[in-house]
């Protein structure tokens, strides 16, 4: 006997099959145990499509910053120890093997890391991998974040053991974990900010020294709440109540502030236009002057405004641009982010940079 193929007879067969399908999955036959891994099949597909997808949509990714820069990727280390060494291994720290059972297992980075470019990692490190346990990043519009963890990804499979602890934890480097209460928060923001609060490798991370306790602790909140958006701040602080965050705001706040300003390797064309933004202002452009509120008389009015001096300029420039585009929602200092030019910007934020503490 034979059936001729009609249009009409194609498409019953489509739902026919189809409506199979579903009554097999939603019978309870098919099988959603881990344990047996992917199907060859499924395996082939899932990654062809990973593979592809990240190719594609890496297009897309604005050209890296240069990489190999040593703040970028001591920033990126601190978050990779607690944020994807659990899942992915690290030089001298093979993966935990509870992790081979999850389907896919994450790849183990103590052994190695796939070929990807840049873009690539940047990709999939902002977005995930759906079907897989491959989180998102927490921030996803951080790009400063993600590069600085591509730089570290870039970086990792040349680290021997010791170098990689370095980067990661700074001077709790092969200190023993443990303690209780504040002293094992401490010992987690030490990885990154030193106990003294100054902070290492350059201008990895913002000094907190000095700063004002009512500052530091609206800061921790925020990050906290999510309202301050950053990857590498959000995750230390998850998991802490509200009496925690008080306790570290006041630890840092009772640290002596840098002994030292940073060193003044900037044109001096350029400082001057930043001192004259920061005493006078730009009133043609409604801007006004940062000292009346950031300097040491405004801050004896208001404990809630942070001290500029000293802080490094990449993070008061990064700071500035986050305002600019609004990841950081504080109004006023919204509206003047949106006033100061790049240029500006940087300016003002490598003066402050130079100064010492305003009495
Ligand atoms: C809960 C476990 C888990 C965490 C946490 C995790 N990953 Fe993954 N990751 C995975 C899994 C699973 C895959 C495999 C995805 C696949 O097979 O397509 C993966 C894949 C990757 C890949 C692609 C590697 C390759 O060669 O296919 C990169 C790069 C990566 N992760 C980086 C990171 C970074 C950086 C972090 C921390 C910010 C992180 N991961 C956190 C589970 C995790
Ligand atoms: C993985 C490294 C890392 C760890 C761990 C870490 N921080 Fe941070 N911290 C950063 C970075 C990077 C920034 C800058 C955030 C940004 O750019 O938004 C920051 C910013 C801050 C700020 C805001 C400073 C300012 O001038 O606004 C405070 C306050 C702070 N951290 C306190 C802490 C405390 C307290 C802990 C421990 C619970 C901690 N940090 C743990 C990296 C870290
Ligand atoms: C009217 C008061 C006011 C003026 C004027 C002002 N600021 Fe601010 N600034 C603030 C407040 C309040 C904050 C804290 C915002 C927050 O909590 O997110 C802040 C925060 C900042 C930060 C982030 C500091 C950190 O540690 O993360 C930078 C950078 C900054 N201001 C730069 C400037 C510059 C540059 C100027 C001058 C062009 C300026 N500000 C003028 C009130 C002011």
């Amino acid at each position: 006997m034979t059936i001729r193929l009609t249009w009409r007879r194609l498409l019953a067969g489509a739902i026919g099959l189809g409506l199979g399908g579903l009554l097999f999955v939603f019978s309870g036959l098919f099988n959603v145990a881990a344990t047996g891994g992917h199907w060859a099949v499924t395996d082939w597909l899932l990654h062809g499509a990973m593979r592809s997808s990240v190719r594609t949509y890496s297009l897309l990714v604005e050209a890296p910053p240069p990489l190999d820069d040593r703040a970028l990727q001591a920033r990126g280390a601190g978050h990779y120890a607690e944020g994807c060494a659990p899942c992915h291994g690290a030089p001298g720290q093979p993966q935990n093997p509870a992790m081979q059972r999850s389907t896919p297992p994450p790849p183990d980075f103590s052994a190695g890391l796939d070929e990807w470019e840049p873009k690539e990692l940047f990709r999939i490190v902002q977005h995930g991998v759906r079907y897989t346990g491959m989180p998102g990043w927490i921030a996803p519009d951080r790009h400063d974040e993600i590069w600085a963890m591509v730089a570290l990804l870039e970086a990792l499979p040349a680290l021997s053991p010791q170098a990689y602890r370095a980067l990661a934890d700074g001077e709790m480097a092969g200190r023993p974990q443990g303690g209780q209460g504040v002293e094992a928060a401490l010992a987690d923001c030490a990885r990154c900010h030193n106990r003294d609060g100054l902070g290492r490798d350059g201008a990895a991370f913002p000094r907190l020294a000095g700063l004002p306790e009512d500052y530091l602790l609206s800061s921790l909140r925020a990050f906290a709440s999510g309202d301050r958006p950053s990857a590498l701040m959000q995750l230390p602080v998850g998991g802490l109540d509200d009496a925690m965050l008080q306790a570290l705001a006041r630890h840092y706040a009772a640290q002596p502030a840098a002994p030292q300003p940073a060193g003044a390797d900037v044109p001096p064309a350029m400082l001057e236009v930043g001192a004259r933004i920061a005493r006078d202002g730009l009133p043609a452009a409604q801007l006004p002057a940062c000292l009346s509120c950031h300097g040491g008389a405004a801050r004896a009015r208001n404990p809630a405004w942070p001290r500029l001096d000293g802080q490094h300029a990449a993070y008061l420039e990064g700071q500035l641009a986050l305002f600019r585009d609004g990841q950081r929602r504080e109004p006023v200092m919204r509206a003047i982010g949106d006033r100061l030019t790049a240029g500006q910007a940087r300016a003002v934020a490598a003066w402050f940079a130079t100064q010492a503490e305003t009495p």
